[in-house]
């Protein structure tokens, strides 16, 4: 915990401008600074930060917060690490925790330490002249000396006990090489074994950058050619991908990842230039690791070989990515070719290439399936539909999929509305994860309610108002919701509660949405005038749910010749009617 007058002496000491001024160029635009957004890719700029209060809002994709939330979201810092290094900047000392938790290394210390430890154990064993064989082998796979520095390819010895051995006399103790999967205990109960023996050794990274855990490959045919750490407390599967803190820079440049499977096809593209990749390490991608990259960039290539591209089954594993709001297309190799094989062959240009030329995945699909059915007869267009409705509908952008039913109708010869009727009735497996981002047009309800957050958090006093009015309930925008209730609870405990509040919603995890309200009160004069109108609105609005929601009962009590129960609920809608007069 990280006492609120420090934080508070941070925001006091450093500029906004000045230290998002130091990521983007800005530019003085009236009262604001301008500049092109670094959150995502844009040729007009509509980044705006504004001094005055603050906090920096992106127009087009609407993040947001103040300059903690800046920094975290900037350098993908959690809360205390971003406010470590403004602190440093500003000159603030960050008091540490005392005690003895702060003598002693954490746990998590503790492991990454063992880890780090083997990492370079592995490493020099390749070195050393046991590792020859190991050497001989990267070699003939065309990886460079740089490349396995770079990844700090290691090699594991021959023996039951040698990774073991050395820990112990560097004051590890085998326990904790167990908690890291590292060894494992002999079945007798007494004592443990080395996990990994006479492999070629691929740490495998944290986003930041931290070995977690570890690949290991035989340097013949013996089975099985990999052998993998096991989950441990600090290696979670499924929220890593393979080589994500290399890649991340030219991720981002690019605005583009592409996703191949294994180890050596992530290093042989990665050697000869082609950055923007990571591996899945054989497995389909989780949602923990497609928002993972989501924060890199929304423009997924998956790289597959001929084979496996024109599987179906494989193929429906990519509509999850399109629910959660990113745009997939498939990169197709030829029948055999990895991309390991594939990069040595083509080189890094036409490896690129390959990249860019990937096909949009409906269209893709499309291709398959007309090939695979005949789409003038019924039974064929029936097909199509059912594998590709599905995938339209998981489709968030309203846009995109228009395009892709427009297509569908073109080649099927059948009209649209058609298809849009049918794409109503799909029913979707599993909950979309995918939530509309900050920048999605706002209904008038919702902008009503952060237009009343942002005038509350320009003058608290107003809180009072709202409070009275009841329309908490009645908040449609749950991140306004939230970020009421949470100052009402906290004028409770008073002034200073309200501050730490105040303080807390421009970083916490609502940071976009109040930044947005904050801007959107910016230019009101009359803001009295102002939050009346907003109460009126949402109290408006959320009569007219009730309308249309009271009308669409009504249609179906009549459909089921309900009169009694349809006469009731004119009723209600005559009440509501007379209450809006
Ligand atoms: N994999 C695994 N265990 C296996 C086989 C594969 O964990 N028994 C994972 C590894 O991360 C591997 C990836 O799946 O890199 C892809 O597997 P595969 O295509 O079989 O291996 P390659 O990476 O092509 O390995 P190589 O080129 O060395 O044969
Ligand atoms: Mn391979």
């Amino acid at each position: 915990m990280i006492p609120e007058t420090v934080l508070k002496q941070i925001q006091d000491r450093l500029d906004i401008a000045e230290v998002v001024g130091g990521y983007v160029p800005l530019k003085r635009a009236g009262r604001h600074f301008k500049g092109l957004c670094p959150f995502h890719s844009e040729k007009t700029p509509s980044f705006m930060v504004n001094p005055t209060k603050q906090i920096f809002h992106c127009f087009g994709c609407g993040e947001g917060g103040d300059v903690i939330a800046f920094v975290m979201k900037y350098e993908r810092l959690e809360f205390p690490e971003a406010v470590r290094a403004l602190g440093a900047r500003a000159g603030v000392e960050i008091p540490t925790v005392r005690g003895a938790a702060a003598s002693r290394p954490s746990d998590t210390t503790v492991l990454m330490q063992a880890l780090e430890f083997a990492t370079a154990f592995f490493q020099r064993a390749l070195q050393q002249p046991a590792g020859a064989e190991a050497r001989v082998y990267l070699e003939r796979r065309g990886v460079s000396v740089e490349s396995v520095q770079t990844l700090r390819l290691g090699w594991a010895p021959e023996s039951w006990e040698a990774l073991m051995t050395a820990a112990q006399a560097g004051g590890i103790a085998p326990a904790t090489l167990e908690r890291i999967g590292l060894v494992v205990p002999r079945d007798s109960g007494a004592g443990w074994y080395d996990r990994f023996r006479g492999r070629v050794i691929f740490p495998v990274w944290d986003p930041k950058g931290k070995v977690v855990g570890f690949g290991g490959r035989v340097l013949d045919d013996s089975q099985p050619k990999y052998m993998n750490s096991p989950e441990t407390e600090i290696y979670t599967k499924s929220r890593i991908v393979y080589g994500l803190h290399l890649a991340a820079p030219a991720i981002r440049e690019q605005d583009c990842v592409a996703i191949v499977e294994g180890y050596l096809d992530f290093l042989i593209p990665y050697q000869l230039g082609v950055r923007h990749l990571v591996a899945s390490m054989g497995t389909s991608l989780t949602p923990d690791q497609i928002q993972l990259l989501r924060r890199y960039t929304k423009r997924v290539v998956m790289v597959y070989d001929g084979d496996y591209a024109g599987e179906l089954a494989t193929l429906r594993g990519l509509d999850l990515l399109l629910g959660e709001g990113m745009q997939v297309r498939i990169a197709e190799l030829p029948v055999g070719e990895d991309p390991d094989s594939a990069a040595r062959r083509l080189g890094a240009e036409g490896f690129g290439q390959l990249l860019t030329g990937a096909k949009d995945l409906f269209l893709y699909k499309l291709d398959i399936l007309r090939r695979r059915h005949d789409p003038t007869t019924a039974e064929g267009k029936v097909t199509i539909c059912e594998h590709l409705l599905p995938t339209i509908k998981r489709v968030p952008n309203a846009v995109q999929r228009s395009e892709y039913v427009r297509a569908l109708a073109e080649v099927l010869r059948v009209s649209e509305a058609a298809l849009w009727t049918e794409i109503g009735r799909v029913k979707l497996e599993g909950t979309a994860r995918w939530q509309p981002a900050a920048s999605a047009p706002v209904s008038q309800a919702v902008s009503a309610e952060r237009l009343l957050l942002g005038l509350v958090m320009d003058d608290v006093r107003y809180l009072t108002q709202v409070q009275a009015a009841e329309v908490l309930e009645l908040c449609q925008d749950l991140a306004v919701q939230e970020a009421f209730t949470a100052l009402m609870a906290a004028a409770e405990a008073g002034e200073e509660a309200v501050q730490a509040v105040l303080q807390q919603l421009k970083h916490g995890e609502t940071a976009s949405i109040v930044a947005q309200a904050m801007m959107l009160s910016e230019p009101i004069e009359e803001t009295g005038r102002a939050v009346e109108d907003c109460l009126r609105r949402i109290h408006k609005n959320s009569q007219q749910r009730r309308l249309v929601e009271l009308q669409g009962k009504i249609r179906s009590a009549e459909a089921a010749g309900d009169d009694e129960e349809a006469a009731a609920l004119i009723g209600a809608v005559n009440q509501l009617v007379k209450l809006k007069a």
